[in-house]
């Protein structure tokens, strides 16, 4: 396999085609953003610790029969993937509340919720990743009824998967983002599973160990987003 030309550089990976048009290589730097790009910093070991991170969950994730683009990790910092024709919609999961669900519904922060939420974003920086539902995507063709149903049933299976997982490293998955798209046809998972795109608390202290760190100028962020992976059986050396 050859990496080829830089295809796009989003805010924390870089994409890149390769020899084979059904592959690309994602590089996770070490660049860091919070909200919708408009604050950027760079974490030194951040690109190595999410592109470890997301192996090692894409992995037990497709042991689990959850199809992902998942192929390979190539380099401290880069990973082979599955080229997807990318669906621009979000799926949230939350298991207890935060972030944006207190801010818009005004619930109490660690609120658990029985039975867990879905939401849909718009992946759209320009108009802040608005909240959807179901109706407006099938309007205006972001996804079908049967993809958002295979999407939704795919991110609540991740759910059950990943809770335990993090529960047996004494951690509470609050929250957490997936993205899909196609691959022949097939809706598949795709971008990454990382402390960026999730909330995880310490079960016993509730300290939060993931971006909202970087959010809230908490510091810490990758010492944080280690001790996460040390706990689940990831090593970063
Ligand atoms: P953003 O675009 O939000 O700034 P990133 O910096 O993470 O995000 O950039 C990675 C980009 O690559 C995202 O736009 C994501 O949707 C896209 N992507 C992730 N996995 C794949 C894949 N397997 N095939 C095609 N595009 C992908
Ligand atoms: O992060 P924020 O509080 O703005 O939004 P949220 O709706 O509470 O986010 C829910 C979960 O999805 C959190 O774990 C976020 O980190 C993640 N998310 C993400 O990774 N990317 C987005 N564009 C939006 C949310």
């Amino acid at each position: 396999m050859e990496k080829r030309q830089e295809l796009y550089a989003g805010k924390a990976k870089s994409v890149y085609a390769t020899d084979d048009p059904d592959l690309l290589v994602l590089h996770f730097r070490d660049d860091t953003s919070a909200f919708d790009g408009e604050r950027m910093e760079s974490l030194a070991r951040k690109g190595m610790v999410n592109n470890r991170f997301n192996a090692f969950i894409m992995e037990r994730l497709q042991a689990a029969g959850i199809p992902t683009h998942f192929v390979k990790r190539l380099s401290d910092t880069e990973s082979l993937v599955k080229k997807l024709e990318m669906i621009p919609v979000e799926c949230v999961v939350r298991n207890l509340a935060a972030g944006g669900l207190v801010r818009r519904l005004g619930v109490e922060e660690g609120k658990e919720l029985v039975p867990p939420t879905f939401e849909l974003f718009l992946k759209n920086d320009a108009l802040h990743d608005p909240m959807i539902n179901e109706s407006l995507a099938e309007t205006f063709g972001w996804a079908t009824p049967e993809q958002l149903a295979e999407m939704k049933a795919l991110t609540f299976r991740v759910n059950e998967v990943l809770k335990q997982l993090f529960a047996d490293g004494g951690l509470l998955l609050v929250d957490y983002k997936l993205e899909f798209g196609l691959f022949k046809g097939q809706i598949v998972l795709g971008d990454e599973f990382s402390p960026d795109g999730c909330r995880l608390w310490d079960a016993e202290t509730r300290n939060k160990m993931d971006k909202d760190r970087f959010r809230q100028g908490l510091g810490g962020v990758i010492e944080a987003y280690e001790e996460v992976g040390r706990r689940i059986g990831i090593g970063f050396d």
